[in-house]
C-alpha cells in the first residue's frame, strides 16, 4: 500500500466556480483519488478556499463589502458546489482560518530564521490618492513582452508572462486610474536564482519524461530564462501578517501563503476531520508531508504551474521538513463555445446554475468534462457536444446496455442472477473484455490520461451491447434457456464491473447501479474474476440516464447569447480588470486629409443576404442606401448567418470602383472591425439613422 497526499488548487473565492475550474484541477483529482481509494491505497485529498490576494480585495471593494464578508459569502457556495459534484475532498479548509495563519506565519519564520530570505529596500509603485502601494493586480499597464495593454502587475494573461509592476509600460493604478509615483519599501525575497544553481534546476530536469510534457515544457522555459528572486511579502492589509517587528501594513504574498494552505488543511483534517476509514487515528499530518514514502501530487490548471513546480518546492526544500511533489499533472484551459471562459464577461457555465437547470445530472457533466479534459492542449466545451455525449453515449450505449440486461433478466429469470453454463468462444471474448477494460482504465488513470480511461469504460459498455446484439437472448429464450442463462449471466457480470469501474468517473451512477444490482460496492483489488453468484436477487431496474431534448440545449445556448448581447449593450460590466486578448496592430502609413476626403462613407441597411455558392467566406448582400439599392459581396460568411443580419445597419465605402467577385458585380465595401479572435463586427451608428447618411 502506498500513501498519497493529493491536492487540488485552492480556488480564489471571489465568485462561484465554473466548468473550467472543475475540468482543470478538481475533477481529474477526484477521479484519481476515487481510483486510489478503490484500490485500497492510503490517500488523503486536500483542498480549501484561497481567501487572500488582490482578486479578493478588488472584488470586495467592488461589492462594497469587506474582504472577510466576501470570502465568507463565496467559501460556502464554492464548497457546496464541490460537494454537489461529488468532489470527495477529505478536507476543505480556508486560508482565513487562524490555523492557517499560524501555519503560514511559522513557515515564514522558519525560513527567516534560517536566513533563507534576501531583505531588500526598493522603490515600488504607490497611489497617492488611495494612499496605498500598488501590488500585483492593483496596477495594470502594457505588457513588455506582447504589448497587451491590460497586463496585470503580476502577470500578463495574454502571453502568460510573469511580471512585476516595474515591468509594466505606462502603468496606472486600478484604484484611482492614475499613474502611480514611486516610494521606498522593504520586502523579503526568495532567492530562486541561487536555488536554481544549487539544486532546483537539477531536480526539475530529473522530471523530464515523468511529468506531463505541457508541465515540464513550462518549467524548462522558466529555467532557461533564469529564475529571479521573488518577493514573498506585500504592502497590503489583507492576508497573513508578516511575523516580524516593524512590519505594520505588510502581509505574506498570497502565493506564499496559499500553497501552505495545503499543509494547514491537512493539519485541520487531523484536528477536525477523520472522515476516511482507511487511515487509522494514530497517523498525523506529518506522515503525509514529511515522510519520504508519501507521494505528494498537485492537480492544478496551467496558470499555476510555476507556483507548484518551482516556487512551492523551493519553499518546502528551504524549510527542510517536507517532501517535494512527486508530480504536478496540470491541465490546460477549457474554453466554452470556442471562447475563453471569463468570469468578468460572465462567459461561463457556473456549477450552481448548472444544477438548477439540470438537477441530479452531476454525472452527465462529469462525463462530458472528462471526455473533453484539456489534458495536453486547450479544449472546448459546447452545449451541442454535451447533448450528443449524453444522448449518444450515456443513454444509447451505457444506459441502454444496463437496461436491456436488467430488464431481460427480470423477464426471463424473475430478477435473479441465472446459473451460467460453460462459456463458448463468443462468451469468452466478452468475459475477456471485462479484465481488458479494467487494465486499460488503471493504466490510463495512473498516467493521468483520464479521457482514455473513461473511453475504455465506455468501450466495455459497447462490447456488452455488441455481445447482446450478436447472441440475441430474446431469440434464444424461445429455444435454449440454458444458453440464455449464460448470456445474461455474462451481461450481468459486465454490468457489475461497469458499476465498479465507473465509480471514479460517475460516482452517483455507480451507486444507483449498485442499488439496481443489489450489491455493496465491489472491491477493485479483488475483482479479478467472476463476482456474481447464481440466485442473487437483483434490485428494481431504473433508467440510468435520460435523453436531453434540443429545446433544453437551445435554452442554454440562448442564455450564453444573452450574455453576449447584454455585454454589447453595456449591461454586463467587467467585475474586475480584465486583460483582453486584444493586441492592436501598428498604426498604418500616414495619409492626408485630401486622400481621406476622397472616400465617400455612407450608412446603409442590409435588405437581403445569401451565401455565395462554393465559397466559405462570401455573402452576397443587397443593401439599401435610401436613394438606391445595390449589391455588395462581402467576405464575412464565417462570422454571420445570412438570415441574422437582415435589417442590420452598416457603414460602407460607397464610391469604391465596382469589381466582379465570383461573377457577381460588387459595388462598394462594408466596413468591419476585427476582434482579437479574428471575428468581424459591423461598424455601425450608435443609433438608427437615415440610410444614405454620410460618415465623416
Ligand atoms: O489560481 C488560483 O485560483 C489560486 N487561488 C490557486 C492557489 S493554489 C495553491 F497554491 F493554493
Ligand atoms: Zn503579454
Amino acid at each position: 500500500m502506498s500513501r498519497y497526499l493529493i491536492t487540488s488548487a485552492l480556488p480564489y473565492v471571489n465568485g462561484p466556480v465554473h466548468i473550467g475550474h472543475l475540468a482543470g484541477a478538481y475533477l481529474p483529482a477526484d477521479i484519481f483519488v476515487r481510483y486510489l481509494r478503490a484500490k485500497g491505497e492510503d490517500v488523503l485529498f486536500i483542498c480549501g478556499s484561497d481567501e487572500h490576494g488582490v482578486p479578493i480585495t478588488l472584488r470586495a471593494r467592488k461589492e462594497g463589502i469587506t474582504p472577510q464578508q466576501l470570502v465568507d459569502k463565496y467559501h460556502g457556495i464554492v464548497k457546496k458546489s464541490f460537494e454537489d459534484f461529488g468532489i470527495s475532498f477529505d478536507f476543505y479548509h480556508r486560508t482565513s482560518d487562524p490555523l492557517h495563519h499560524k501555519t503560514a506565519s511559522d513557515f515564514f519564520t522558519t525560513l527567516y530564521d534560517k536566513k533563507v530570505f534576501v531583505e531588500e529596500v526598493s522603490e515600488q509603485y504607490f497611489d497617492e490618492e488611495a494612499n496605498m502601494f500598488l501590488a500585483d493586480r492593483y496596477i495594470t499597464g502594457t505588457c513588455p513582452n506582447c504589448g497587451n495593454p491590460n497586463a496585470y502587475g503580476d502577470q500578463c494573461e495574454k502571453c502568460g508572462k510573469s511580471l512585476s509592476p516595474a515591468d509594466l509600460i505606462n502603468p496606472h493604478s486600478q484604484l484611482s486610474g492614475k499613474p502611480p509615483i514611486k516610494k521606498k519599501t522593504k520586502h523579503w525575497y526568495l532567492p530562486l536564482d541561487k536555488m536554481q544553481q544549487e539544486w532546483l534546476e537539477a531536480w526539475i530536469r530529473s522530471k523530464e519524461g515523468e511529468w506531463k510534457s505541457n508541465v515540464f515544457g513550462q518549467c524548462k522555459s522558466w529555467l532557461d530564462q533564469g529564475l529571479q528572486p521573488r518577493a514573498v511579502t506585500r504592502d497590503l492589509d489583507w492576508g497573513v501578517k508578516v511575523p516580524l517587528p516593524d512590519t505594520e501594513g505588510k502581509v505574506l504574498y498570497v502565493w506564499f501563503d496559499a500553497p501552505i494552505g495545503y499543509i494547514s488543511s491537512t493539519k485541520a483534517y487531523f484536528e477536525n476531520g477523520q472522515t476516511s476509514n482507511i487511515k487509522p487515528q494514530t497517523i498525523g499530518w506529518k506522515d503525509y508531508w514529511c515522510n519520504k514514502d508519501s507521494k505528494l501530487i498537485h492537480f492544478i490548471g496551467k496558470d499555476n504551474i510555476v507556483f507548484h513546480c518551482i516556487i512551492f518546492p523551493a519553499m518546502l526544500k528551504a524549510h527542510g521538513d517536507f517532501i517535494l511533489p512527486e508530480n504536478v499533472p496540470a491541465n490546460e484551459f477549457l474554453n466554452l463555445e470556442g471562447e475563453k471562459i471569463s468570469t468578468s464577461r460572465n462567459w461561463a457555465v457556473w456549477l450552481n446554475e448548472y444544477l438548477e437547470d439540470f438537477p441530479g445530472k452531476q454525472d452527465v457533466l462529469r462525463y462530458v468534462l472528462c471526455s473533453t479534459f484539456p489534458e495536453n492542449k486547450d479544449n472546448d466545451f459546447t452545449w451541442k457536444d454535451f447533448q450528443t455525449r449524453n444522448n449518444s453515449e450515456l443513454v444509447a450505449i451505457l444506459g441502454n446496455f444496463v437496461n436491456r440486461t436488467l430488464v431481460l433478466t427480470q423477464n426471463y429469470f424473475g430478477g435473479k442472477v441465472p446459473q451460467h453454463g460453460k462459456p463458448n468462444e463468443r462468451d469468452q471474448e466478452c468475459i475477456a473484455a471485462i479484465q481488458q477494460a479494467k487494465k486499460l482504465i488503471s493504466e490510463n488513470i495512473e498516467k493521468y490520461k483520464f479521457r482514455e480511461a473513461q473511453q475504455a469504460l465506455m468501450d466495455l459498455a459497447r462490447a456488452g451491447n455488441k455481445y447482446l446484439a450478436e447472441t440475441e437472448p430474446w431469440k434464444t429464450i424461445k429455444t435454449d434457456e440454458a444458453q440464455t442463462a449464460t448470456i445474461l449471466y455474462i451481461a450481468l457480470e459486465v454490468t457489475t464491473y461497469l458499476a465498479l469501474l465507473m465509480e471514479p468517473f460517475l460516482p452517483n451512477t455507480a451507486s444507483k447501479l449498485n442499488r439496481m444490482l443489489n450489491l455493496e460496492k465491489t472491491d477493485w483489488k479483488n475483482a479479478t474474476g467472476q463476482i456474481l453468484k447464481a440466485g442473487h436477487v437483483l434490485g428494481a431496474a431504473e433508467l440510468l440516464f435520460e435523453k436531453i431534448e434540443d429545446e433544453i440545449i437551445e435554452k442554454q445556448i440562448a442564455k450564453l447569447n444573452a450574455t453576449k448581447i447584454n455585454q454589447q449593450a453595456g449591461m454586463v460590466s467587467a467585475d474586475e480588470p480584465k486583460a483582453s486578448d486584444f493586441i492592436p496592430t501598428a498604426i498604418g502609413k500616414e495619409t492626408t486629409f485630401d486622400e481621406f476626403g476622397k472616400m465617400d462613407l455612407r450608412i446603409a441597411t442590409i435588405l437581403e443576404a445569401e451565401r455565395v455558392p462554393k465559397t466559405d467566406k462570401l455573402l452576397k448582400l443587397k443593401i439599401d442606401l435610401g436613394f438606391e439599392q445595390r449589391t455588395i459581396v462581402s467576405g464575412i460568411a464565417h462570422c454571420f448567418e445570412p438570415e441574422k443580419i437582415i435589417g442590420q445597419q452598416v457603414t460602407i465605402i460607397a464610391n469604391l470602383a465596382p469589381r466582379k467577385i465570383k461573377g457577381i458585380e460588387s459595388k462598394g465595401m462594408i466596413l468591419m472591425a476585427e476582434d482579437a479572435d479574428g471575428k468581424l463586427k459591423f461598424v455601425m451608428p450608435s443609433e438608427k439613422i437615415n440610410n444614405g447618411s454620410t460618415v465623416k
